[in-house]
């Protein structure tokens, strides 16, 4: 299976936004991940449409796919906004959405993919009724609102019973991502569980290495390359 990575921006260097975000693109990723963040559905701040609608041409002109998450309550009202900025790929928390299949047509009659995302304890069988609509599920693998946690084992178990819903269910070009605390100790589990899609924000932003080395080294990792 092919893996993807998609860098998130929530840990990069907002001085070297630009700078940053090429050096992960001419190392490969396929994604720039978004994380929007109300501080009330996550204890904390983030990014609005005006960022992605800046960052869209660099992510753009490389060839990727631009992909917002939305840990927002009533995400339907601020939906149209980032599609209009130029995000690729929606994806919304089921927790926030007791209409979730409205919310799904909403963001793909805007002409864009959709996906749900899971919190750690919402179980898979949310998911049951809307896994034939989406582009992507988003397993979170840490409770979501802040980089640099560490990796819930717990997620690998779930990882892999999603995978297998989505092969019974004939729906294997559904992308399966994880996100929170992926790095090279991490990779190699979620990717053998049926991932295809990993977010990692840590562990290629804040480390002493460059930003390009890191990504080569989880892609490595995530191959089930030594090195
Ligand atoms: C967490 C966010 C993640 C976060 C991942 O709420 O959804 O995308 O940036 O960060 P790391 O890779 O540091 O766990
Ligand atoms: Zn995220």
């Amino acid at each position: 299976m092919r893996v993807e990575i998609a860098p998130s921006i929530l840990t990069a260097d907002l001085t070297r936004l630009g700078e940053q975000l090429d050096q992960v693109l001419k190392a490969g990723a396929e994604r720039i991940h978004i994380d929007v963040m109300d501080g009330c559905f996550v204890p904390n701040l983030t990014f609005g449409p005006l960022l992605v609608e800046g960052i869209k041409p660099i992510v753009e002109k490389a060839g990727a796919l631009l992909e917002t998450h939305l840990m927002i309550e009533e995400p339907e009202s601020l939906i149209p906004d980032f599609s209009a900025a130029g995000t690729d790929l929606i994806t919304v928390h089921v927790e926030t959405c007791p209409h979730l299949n409205r919310t799904i047509q909403q963001i793909k009659a805007l002409g864009n993919k959709a996906g749900v995302t899971l919190n750690p304890s919402t179980p898979l069988g949310s998911l049951e009724e809307v896994l034939g609509d989406v582009d992507l599920v988003l397993v979170m693998s840490v409770n979501p609102g802040f980089g640099g946690q560490t990796y819930l084992p717990n997620s690998t178990k779930k990882i892999s019973r999603l995978r297998q819903m989505l092969q019974e269910r004939g729906l294997s070009d559904v992308d399966l991502e994880v996100d929170g605390g992926i790095s090279p100790s991490t990779a190699r589990e979620v990717v053998n569980a049926g991932a295809n899609v990993l977010v990692a924000g840590s562990s290629i932003y804040n480390t002493n290495a460059s930003v390009s080395e890191n990504l080569i080294k989880l892609r490595t990792a995530a191959a089930g390359d030594s090195g």
